[in-house]
């Protein structure tokens, strides 16, 4: 059997939530375990551009999503994990599909036309503060699913539209230059579609009502405590299936648990009660991955080479198959005869993998520079940056003739790095 390619992109906007954790964090990586399926996960940061316009809030947004996959177990030997921005195939791609696109498919897209009946009924012009983000936002999304062939997308029901777009621009690309790109499928799972927020509403970042993944045991129990009940007495038996705290338990409880607490909630659970039950199981179930992921934001050097290690995997699928789309339409070397230019394509390839290296190494120093910026800080704070630096690099080389192999290479490296960036302060 062949192998299917899934594949799922999560905006860079918002703190990961029980809702994002449920619906989608989970399924994906258990998919992931799957080994009839080839997948791949990516933070979509250009995506987080079209509706926040603050840059320290996508930069923690990302930081936050990057740690929270890698904490829940996500294993990138298995999947592919990348930030959409470290490939710059897909934003290449997603103009040439651009000139794909008619401008009345986009004219019908949901998330534009809803922010237009905004504007209407706040009596502004209708493409009042809509971007040209907004607008073709449909067809980067598009790039970043055909980018890869993927064949199944897993999405909440908002998005299926989006996915029948990028199948519609896909067929009218093959129609066009001939076969390339696979038509992609929307996966949607019901079930985890209903995860309630506080107020019982779906849990959703736009209505404020979100129980964030990883926040401190304090502020987790005092969230739950304000999940909306009735006004029921301990006592009065409840309805287990109309509740919040109910839902939210069996979202994360074995059926024997569910059962259990469907009793307490006939023989009448205090509210107050109910809701200390579903804080202690939250909070035992979450306390491995929060200390994993408290670990991981205090270690971003290593995040950020994992995702650049998925960039270097991404890029060897996505960078030829930008090659074939670049052909196809006609952008080609002067030089390019068809098949007949194999030794040209080698050529090419040898000096893409020899770029791969340079970038590859380049993201390992951006990583460990990175660990040690407390450092040059240090000279960079000091009356005399010469002599602070002389002192930082003894000092450096004193610690790495202590050490021993593997740690002894490790900072030897380091004091590599040191010397060069350090280089043009000393005489
Ligand atoms: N637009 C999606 C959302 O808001 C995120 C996303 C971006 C995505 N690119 C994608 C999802 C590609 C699936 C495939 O949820």
């Amino acid at each position: 059997m062949t192998k299917q390619t899934v594949l799922t992109g999560i905006t860079t906007s918002g703190t990961p939530h029980i809702g994002n954790y449920l619906g989608a964090i989970k399924p994906a990586i258990e998919a992931s375990l799957n080994s009839n399926n080839n997948s791949y996960f990516f933070l979509a940061d250009f995506h987080a551009l079209i509706k926040c316009h603050d840059p320290e809030r996508v930069a923690r947004s990302t930081r936050e999503i990057a740690a929270t996959w890698l904490a829940l177990g996500l294993d990138i030997d298995k999947a592919t994990f990348y930030r959409q921005t470290d490939i710059p195939e897909i934003t290449e791609l997603a103009w040439i599909l651009t000139c794909m696109t008619s401008k009345g498919l986009m004219n019908r897209a949901h998330a534009y036309k809803g922010s237009v009946d905004v504007n209407r009924e706040a009596g502004r012009q209708d493409d009042d503060d809509i971007t040209m983000g907004l607008f073709s936002y449909p067809i980067l999304m598009a790039a970043d699913i055909l980018m890869f062939n993927a064949d199944i997308i897993p999405v909440g029901k908002d998005q299926i539209q989006h996915i029948e777009m990028a199948r519609d621009i896909a067929g009218r690309f093959n129609h066009t230059y001939g076969t390339l790109f696979n038509l992609p499928e929307a996966q949607v799972d019901e079930q985890t579609q209903l995860i309630p927020g506080l107020d019982g509403r779906k849990m959703s970042k736009s209505y404020d009502n979100t129980i964030p993944l990883f926040s401190h045991s304090d502020d987790l129990y005092k969230l739950i405590k304000q999940i909306k009940t009735d006004a029921l007495q301990p006592g009065e038996p409840k309805d287990a299936d109309n509740s919040t705290i109910f839902q939210l338990y069996s979202n994360f409880a074995s059926p024997a648990e569910q059962a259990q607490m469907r009793t307490k909630f006939d023989n009448g659970i205090g509210w107050g009660d109910a809701k200390k039950e579903l804080f202690e199981y939250l909070d035992s179930y979450l306390s491995h991955p929060r200390e994993e992921y408290n670990r991981l934001m205090g270690d971003l050097g290593y995040v950020e080479e994992q995702l650049l290690k998925g960039a270097d995997k991404a890029r060897q699928f996505a960078s030829p198959m930008l090659e074939k789309a670049r052909v196809a339409v006609g952008i080609r070397p002067l030089n390019w005869q068809g098949a007949a230019n194999q030794q040209q394509e080698a050529k090419q390839e040898k000096e893409q993998s020899a770029e791969q290296i340079a970038r590859a190494e380049e993201g390992r120093r951006r990583a460990i520079l990175m660990q040690l910026k407390p450092l040059l800080d240090r000279v960079d704070n000091a009356a005399d940056k010469a002599q602070e630096a002389a002192s930082l690099l003894a000092e450096k080389e004193q610690q790495v003739a202590g050490l021993k192999k593997k740690a002894k290479q490790k900072a030897q490296n380091e004091l590599d790095l040191l010397r060069e960036e350090l280089a043009g302060l000393l005489g």
